[in-house]
C-alpha cells in the first residue's frame, strides 16, 4: 500500500527542519555563530527548528539577523537574540545565511522575493560564507525567468522609467499590488516591487547585473551569486541535497 503524499506545506517543514538538523550534525551549524535567517512559510519552520535546539542546549550564543519585519517578530517571540548587520556583533559579515527560494534552477540559480524581502535577503546571502536554501519540490525548475514573474525593488520616484527601461531588456512588468490594502505592495524600506517576466528564459547571471545598472533599480531576485547548499523535501517525504 502506498504511503500518503506530503502536502506542499508539510515538505516545507520537513526540508527546514531538516537542514536544521543535518547541519548541525555536520557541526556547519554551531555555538557561537552568526547567522542570517530569512523569510517566507519555509525559513520560518527553520527559524522555529534554530530556536528548538537553542532552547534544549545544543546551541549556545547564536547571534542572527533577520531578513525583515516577519522574520524580526520570530526571533522575538523565540527568543532569539536578532542584530543588525551593522552591529558590532556581526560586523557585516555572517557564518551561515538560511532561506527559502521561488525558483531553483539545474545550477542552482535562484529566484527571491515572493514575500518581497529581496534586498535584505541578498544583503544577508551574499554576505554569509556558507547559504543554505530550504524548499519543496515544487521550487526546483528547468530554467528561472519565465514561469515565476522575477521580483524587481525599485525606488517609487522612478517607477514609470525603470518600466520603460526593463521593457527594452524584454520583460513584461507589472507593479505588485497589496493584499488588505488599497495600492501597490511598499517593502519593509519603503520602495515598490515590479514583478518581471520573460517569454524566453533570459541569463539570470547577465540579467542580475543588468537590471541593478538600471537608475532607480535597487535590487533583483535574481540570485546567481555565492551558490547555496539546497535541501529539497520530496512528496515521498525523503529530502534531496543539491
Ligand atoms: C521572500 C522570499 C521567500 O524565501 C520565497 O518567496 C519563498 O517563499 P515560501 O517559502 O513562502 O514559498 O524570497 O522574499
Amino acid at each position: 500500500m502506498s504511503e500518503k503524499e506530503l502536502s506542499q506545506g508539510e515538505q516545507k517543514i520537513l526540508a527546514a527542519r531538516t537542514a536544521i538538523d543535518t547541519l548541525i550534525n555536520e557541526k556547519k551549524i554551531f555555538s557561537g555563530m552568526k547567522i542570517g535567517l530569512g523569510t517566507g512559510s519555509t525559513a520560518m519552520p527553520a527559524v522555529q527548528r534554530l530556536a528548538e535546539r537553542i532552547k534544549d542546549g545544543t546551541l549556545k550564543d547564536i547571534k542572527a539577523v533577520a531578513t525583515s519585519f516577519q522574520t524580526t517578530i520570530a526571533c522575538e517571540d523565540l527568543q532569539i537574540p536578532v542584530f543588525s548587520m551593522n552591529a558590532k556583533q556581526i560586523c557585516g559579515g555572517l557564518d551561515l545565511a538560511i532561506d527559502g527560494a521561488d525558483e531553483v534552477s539545474p545550477e542552482k540559480n535562484l529566484i527571491k522575493g515572493g514575500g518581497a524581502a529581496l534586498l535584505l535577503e541578498k544583503i544577508v546571502a551574499y554576505n554569509a560564507k556558507q547559504f543554505v536554501i530550504v524548499a519543496d519540490s515544487s521550487k526546483t525548475v528547468p530554467s528561472i525567468g519565465t514561469k515565476f514573474p522575477l521580483p524587481v525593488e525599485i525606488i517609487p520616484e522612478a517607477r514609470v522609467s525603470v518600466i520603460r527601461e526593463i521593457e527594452k531588456l524584454g520583460a513584461a512588468c507589472t507593479l505588485r499590488q497589496g493584499v488588505k490594502k488599497a495600492g501597490p505592495v511598499i517593502t519593509d524600506n519603503g520602495n515598490l516591487i515590479l514583478d518581471i517576466l520573460w517569454q524566453t528564459p533570459p541569463d539570470p547571471v547577465e540579467m542580475e547585473k543588468a537590471l541593478n545598472r538600471i537608475t532607480g533599480v535597487v535590487e533583483n531576485g535574481f540570485f546567481t551569486q555565492n551558490k547555496p547548499i539546497v535541501f529539497v523535501a520530496q512528496p515521498d517525504a525523503t529530502v534531496k541535497r543539491l
